[in-house]
């Protein structure tokens, strides 16, 4: 049987001051009018009922996630602490390995624009198809259009079916010259980072590799059920190094496999990604929500609030208001929010 798993416990700190630690990333309305997490359940529900559908993330935002979706509480997996997505995928193994010896996962974010829903089913389902025949660790490879150091990189090995490759090298998040040269060679996809797998090869994978998170998992597992399973989960939270999928198993093992996808796809890495989908005017400035009164202003992404925003001969900048932060920085420096917020000790 196919569930889904929803990874939603990252911060999208590159988003500050729209998203707060207490309201990351994939509980906001950023490109269509609910918020991303809604989104990624409505674009896999034809696919995958709702009983099937699992949600990953920290104990803080549980509330959130039930307020947005109707999920039963027992399709919540509750992480006591952010330690990157191995963890994170390796939780929802055990809990849907102890209910279910063949459940296939497929694995996704919760923070993607996805356009062209037909496309999408179509490679969802041979992916589940794949991953249930193949025992492989499938990925959805997405053709890249720019040198993006924030991905990971996918080399296409042998061609096994139509639209489907093994894997012959995963890099994640290569440096950007490094980036460019896979670009140049026109053999590499990005890593889309939605994964469908069986669960039971995900944790033989995550045994090899990642041989002291399984042995959290597995006292977990035995825990699940149990009046115990919080605390246990709390205990091995508390040991594990935290490590994304991509540089804990999907850059070491030899069964991943691709799929070539044609389905448009962006991750929304930051501020200036709105520009691939929201109009802009003639003079080139987007503006979305709040009302604005701009006279002289070139290139400038405005992202309102309450307030009126007026501005006056700007050029090339980013404005992003909220009801207690006003952020201003050129676009081109929009990377380095991730790192000012860092330091501030007023996130939330
Ligand atoms: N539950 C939970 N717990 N979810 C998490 C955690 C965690 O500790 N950490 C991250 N997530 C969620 C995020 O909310 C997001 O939906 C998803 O997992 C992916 O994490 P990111 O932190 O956004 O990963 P990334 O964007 O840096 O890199 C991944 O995605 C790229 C494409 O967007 C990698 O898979 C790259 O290879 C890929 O190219
Ligand atoms: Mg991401």
């Amino acid at each position: 049987m196919a569930y889904a798993v929803i990874m939603s416990g990252g911060l999208g700190s590159r988003f500050w001051p729209k998203s707060r630690k207490s309201l990351p990333k994939q509980f906001l309305k950023i490109v269509e009018d609910k918020t991303m997490i809604e989104c990624t359940v409505d674009r896999i529900k034809n696919i995958i009922p709702m009983d099937k559908i699992c949600v990953v993330t920290n104990k803080n935002y549980v509330s959130i996630i039930q307020s947005l979706l109707d999920l039963k509480s027992e399709n919540i997996f509750k992480e006591p602490d952010n330690k990157e997505t191995a963890s994170c995928i390796g939780l929802a193994a055990v809990k849907l390995l102890k209910k279910d010896f063949d459940a296939v996962m497929v694995v996704l974010p919760s923070d993607h624009v996805i356009i062209g829903r037909e496309e999408f089913e179509k490679t969802l389902k041979h992916a589940i198809d794949v991953a249930r025949d193949g025992d492989c660790l499938v990925t959805m490879g997405i053709n890249p259009t720019r040198p993006e150091s924030g991905y990971g990189y996918i080399e296409k090995g042998e061609r096994l079916e139509d639209g489907v490759y093994r894997v012959k090298r995963f890099v994640e998040k290569p440096n950007v010259d490094v980036a460019k040269s896979f670009l140049e060679k026109g053999n590499y996809l990005w890593n889309s980072g939605m994964f469908v797998w069986r669960a039971d090869r995900l944790l033989r994978e995550i045994k090899k590799y990642l041989p002291d998170l399984y042995r959290s998992l597995m006292k977990i597992y035995e825990a699940i059920g149990t009046f115990d399973e919080e605390r246990v989960i709390e205990e091995e939270y508390s040991k594990i190094d935290g490590i994304s999928i991509d540089f804990g198993v999907m850059q070491r093992t030899n069964r991943a496999v691709v799929l070539d996808t044609s389905f448009v796809w962006d991750d929304i890495g930051s501020f200036t990604a709105l520009e691939r989908f929201l109009n802009s005017d003639e003079s080139n400035n987007i503006v979305a929500g709040g009302e604005v009164f701009l006279t002289e202003v070139q290139n400038t992404t405005i992202l309102g609030d309450k307030r009126l925003i007026v501005a006056i001969g700007v050029k090339d900048m980013l404005i992003v208001d909220t009801k207690d932060v006003v952020l201003i920085c050129p676009k081109d420096r929009a990377q380095e929010i991730k790192e000012v917020v860092k330091k501030l000790s007023n996130n939330d």
